[in-house]
């Protein structure tokens, strides 16, 4: 069986690290059902709670029963309970794309005197989370995920399934480290957390990320403890807390192994397993403590030996799964001592396929309840969970694309006032019924913007003035259905005549008109995301320790990091004739840019590359400009490095360092001759350092820069396979004080071009997180962008159709002969397609697709290093640093 191995440690030595700022920033607290303006810090824990009043305008404060009180922490004395409405929302900020541990707590604790504990659902945005089951009203009941929000907000909804009133008493957020708990795909469900070997639970202070570790005592087991320095565990980025791992177990019979065991509801459920270890007893020179961990009958890792007071977390980047979860931990031949095990996670993978609707439409209706204080039962997300679509409301829904409202019935309402401008910010509205209510005013000329609108009901109303011409023109081509009449002072477009009370009298007649985007958009919708269906379930548990986090300051981007080149900080000017004398006259093209040639050159026999501005190009003058401010300004590893320019008059130069292997193009289109094929590691490496290079741009800059031409030719490979982003002339810095986005006229390269961006012209970090992900599809796959068929197809649409087939070796460059680990490639396909998804909402963050990469190729350079090695004791000596740089590129 051919198995990958990724290993590297957790933990460390017993360094005295001073890391002991356990503040809550970043804790977000909420005591539901607290009197308003209530904010306290709870004795036991120090926890500031808040009280959820300006969370939620529905439901009503109560609290437990008082002989509870005193064995409850405050947070849980009080709840909100919600007779009325069938669905009743949280909505809370958090900061998206930031990885966080989220609690929902329930103690009934006959609040409502019925002793009869209710049951119900609760949603976590437009998905189910799942059923609160509360089996003793007497006992607190929490529900807990790790999820990445994509928004800036999450919403947290109660559903009433008839079975009694549902109620939560308190919600908590932690945020987490990014690149702890990473899964193949979808979110986690906390099922196991265990301080094994302990008689007493911990949560925070002792647990810096606030998770509560159970206790359960197991007879066969014998309990061991010690006491050990909080130092210890901190250099672990799991952090488990010192006092956790200071109690542990070993077998009561020496020779037997430790066996750990769960029955899953559906033998399909996916669990992701963490196991803490740590040599807590002192063990003489003859002595060892050796095991290996066997999950289902298949090695999952093999000769582990826990090192002394410093922690090791085990754990799998692939799930388990089977009809029941077996991990046995057993001794190994040499070993003196019998296994031992400090603590364990475990995790049931959690999916939350359904999108969000779509934001303008979310924040477009959300407007229209407000302003006419629409009393129907409107909360949570509009369109979905479609079971519970907001009343009134229609939606449409492809794939896993965002809903958008298609349907808008506000009729019979009571409704008085203008019409509202924001109806026409829903932009799919094809069913507008405003009928009996009491609008006045004219009949806006913004509804005319709805393009998609067939039926436009306005009857029984007070409207006056005439009918938009563009409407009536709409009508009378059979495009629309309009219906006005019973508006007193209404009259046609021409006909006005203020004692004039016509009855106007449009029918419906209606041709339907289906939108050719919706056509596209169903095509592109049903292709994607076919992945868990096909997955490939053969590898079993690639494995990872990871060392203690070496160099924290390694992972972000550094603004003064020092290349291999000592020409790199100058930025000087230069002369003309200094230029002519560095490219010895302009001898050697080495490419021709949007806007002039690029020269060879040398100073002190240094290779540069000299970009020469044709005096024609007008449009290459502001280009130059914006490219020499924005250099001047910015300095990474993995943006090309500007040397010195050059300004007289019209003699415009740029010098860049030399990037001796030219641009990625080349190398994936194969015209470079005389070079082998890239490796998949060395392409993964590429893409890892194009992303950290956009990442710099984007969170290292402030403000912010969009780089706006992310394309392979504009990826630079040094000498090394470094690669490099160039091309910097259309790169916009964003504004800090504005919105989200800016609006800026189109730029860009076909193929790249971000389809939301070039419909709307609203520039945002997900237009160049598109034009990566087409990057990172060349890079898998080796194709064109836009293929030289007839169909000229695009790659994304190209390699949706073959995973759906299921066929990954199809996807990836034939070239590379099968020479990958498949979970890497599948993981860079994911990256891939998320990055290209239609919607940008679902497109990824920058910050987790490098950590994403990072990943795969931690699988593949797994699989290259230690294909071998499946029970090798040289497994456990390596240490794989993902943060260091640059990589051995020797294989
Ligand atoms: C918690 O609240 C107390 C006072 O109520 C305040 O002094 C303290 O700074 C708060 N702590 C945090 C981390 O917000
Ligand atoms: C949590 O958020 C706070 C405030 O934004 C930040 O200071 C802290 O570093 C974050 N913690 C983690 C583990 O990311
Ligand atoms: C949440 O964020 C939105 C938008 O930034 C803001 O309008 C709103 O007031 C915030 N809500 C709370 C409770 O802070
Ligand atoms: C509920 O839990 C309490 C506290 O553990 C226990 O005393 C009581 O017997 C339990 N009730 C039921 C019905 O199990
Ligand atoms: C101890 O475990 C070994 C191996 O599982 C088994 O053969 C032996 O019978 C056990 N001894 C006792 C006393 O249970
Ligand atoms: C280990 O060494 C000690 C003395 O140093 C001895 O008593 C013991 O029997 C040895 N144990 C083994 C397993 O060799
Ligand atoms: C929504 O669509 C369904 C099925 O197409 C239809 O039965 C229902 O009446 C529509 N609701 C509204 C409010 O238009
Ligand atoms: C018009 O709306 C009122 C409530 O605002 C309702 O009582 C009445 O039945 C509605 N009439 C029609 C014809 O729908
Ligand atoms: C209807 O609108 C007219 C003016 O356009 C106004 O004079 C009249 O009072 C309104 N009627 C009602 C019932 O609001």
């Amino acid at each position: 069986m051919s198995r990958s191995f990724l290993v590297g440690f957790v933990g460390g030595l017993v360094l005295a690290v001073l890391i002991q700022a356990q503040d809550q920033s970043g804790f977000i607290s909420i005591d539901c059902g607290a009197p308003a303006d209530v904010s306290y810090t709870e004795a036991k824990t120090g926890i500031n709670y808040t009280s959820d009043a300006k969370l939620i305008n529905t439901g009503v404060s109560m609290s437990i029963e008082s002989s509870l009180k005193n064995e409850y922490q405050r947070q849980v004395q009080t709840l909100r309970s919600f007779p009325e409405g069938k669905r009743n929302c949280y909505k809370i900020n958090i900061t998206r794309g930031s990885k966080y541990l989220i609690k929902a707590t329930f103690l009934y604790g006959n609040y409502d005197g019925l002793n009869k504990v209710p049951q119900f659902d609760l949603l976590f945005g437009a998905n189910r989370w799942g059923t609160v089951n509360i089996n003793n009203g007497s006992l607190d009941l929490t529900k807990e995920i790790i999820h990445v929000p994509s928004l800036d907000y999450v919403q947290i909804c109660l559903v009433n399934t008839g079975r009694g009133t549902p109620f939560i008493s308190s919600i908590e957020l932690r945020n987490l480290t990014n690149d702890i708990y990473v899964t193949e795909s979808g979110s986690l469900k906390t099922y196991i957390r265990w301080d094994i070997g302990s008689d007493i639970g911990y949560r925070y202070k002792e647990d810096v990320y606030d998770r509560y570790w159970a206790y359960d005592n197991i007879n066969e087991w014998t309990q061991l403890s010690a006491s050990i320095s909080a130092d210890a565990t901190n250099q672990n980025i799991y952090k488990p807390p010192a006092i956790v791992m200071s109690t542990a177990v070993t077998p009561a019979n020496v020779s037997a192994p430790l066996v750990i065991s769960w029955v899953p509801d559906d033998p399909t459920d996916q669990f992701y397993v963490y196991m803490y270890f740590m040599e807590i007893g002192v063990l003489a020179t003859n002595q060892t403590r050796e095991f290996t961990i066997v999950n289902n009958g298949i090695q999952w890792y093999s000769k582990f030996s826990p090192q002394r007071l410093s922690v090791n977390t085990l754990y799998s980047t692939s799930p388990s799964s089977g009809k029941e979860i077996i991990f046995s931990i057993e001794k190994t031949k040499i070993s003196t001592q019998p296994p031992i095990i400090n603590a364990l996670e475990v995790y049931k993978a959690i999916d939350f396929p359904q999108s969000d609707t779509f934001k303008d439409d979310d924040d477009a209706i959300t407007t229209i309840k407000s302003i006419y204080g629409v009393t129907r039962d409107w909360q949570g997300d509009p369109c979905a969970p479609v079971d519970y679509l907001w009343a009134g409301l229609n939606c449409s829904y492809i794939g896993k694309e965002s809903p958008r409202i298609t349907t808008l019935d506000l009729s019979s309402s009571g409704l008085s006032g203008k019409i509202d401008p924001s109806i026409s910010n829903l932009g799919m509205l094809e069913k507008l019924d405003l009928s009996n209510n009491s609008f006045n005013g004219e009949i806006p000329d913004f509804l005319t913007q709805l393009r998609h609108l067939k039926i436009l009901n306005l009857k029984k109303n007070n409207l006056s003035g005439t009918i938009p011409s563009a409407l009536v023109e709409r009508y009378n081509e059979g495009s629309l259905s309009l219906s006005v009449d019973q508006n007193p002072y209404l009259c046609e477009t021409g006909q006005c005549n203020k004692n004039e009370k016509k009855k106007n009298s449009f029918v419906t007649p209606l041709v339907a008109s289906v939108s050719g985007v919706f056509i596209v958009l169903l095509v592109v919708a049903a292709i994607f995301w076919t992945r868990n269906r096909i997955k490939s379930k053969g590898d079993a548990a690639t494995i990872k320790i990871l060392m203690k986090e070496k160099d924290k300051s390694q992972i972000l981007p550094q603004v003064k990091e020092q290349d291999n080149s000592i020409l790199h900080s100058k930025k000087q000017r230069y002369s003309y004739p200094d230029l002519l004398n560095i490219t010895n006259n302009f001898n050697t093209i080495i490419g021709n840019g949007g806007f002039g040639t690029v020269y060879l050159g040398y100073i002190d026999d240094a290779p540069v590359a000299v970009k020469m501005l044709s005096p024609s190009s007008v449009h290459g003058y502001q280009q130059f400009q914006a490219e020499v401010k924005l250099l001047m300004r910015v300095h990474h590893k993995n943006l090309t490095s500007l040397v010195g320019y050059c300004n007289e008059g019209s003699n415009e130069g740029l010098i860049y360092e030399y990037m001796a292997n030219g641009n990625l193009q080349e190398h994936l289109s194969g015209k470079r001759r005389k070079t082998k094929i890239l490796s998949w590691e060395e392409r993964l490496r590429i893409a890892v350092d194009a992303a950290s290079g956009l990442e710099y741009l984007q969170n290292g800059c402030k403000p912010p820069i969009f780089h706006r031409d992310v394309k392979s030719t504009n990826i630079l490979l040094s000498e090394h396979f470094q690669a490099k982003l160039s091309d910097f002339g259309l790169s916009k810095i964003f504004p800090t004080d504005g919105g989200t986005h800016v609006s800026t006229v189109i730029a860009g390269t076909p193929g790249y071009l971000d389809p939301e961006y070039y419909i709307t012209s609203r520039l945002t970090e997900k237009s160049d997180v598109y034009s990566f992900g087409v990057v990172l599809l060349e890079i898998i796959t080796s194709q064109p962008v836009i293929a030289k068929s007839q169909e000229k197809t695009h790659i994304s649409q190209w390699v949706s159709s073959l995973i759906e087939k299921g066929d990954i070796n199809a996807v990836v460059d034939s070239r590379l002969g099968g020479d990958f680990d498949k979970n890497s490639v599948w993981k860079a396909v994911e990256i891939a397609t998320a990055c290209v998804s239609l919607n940008p909402n679902r497109r990824p963050v920058i910050s987790v697709i490098v950590t994403e990469l990072k990943e795969a190729l931690a699988m593949e350079f797994g699989r290259t290093k230690y294909s071998d090695a499946e029970t090798s004791d040289s497994v456990k000596l390596v240490t794989i640093n993902m943060n260091s740089e640059p990589f051995p590129m020797a294989r």
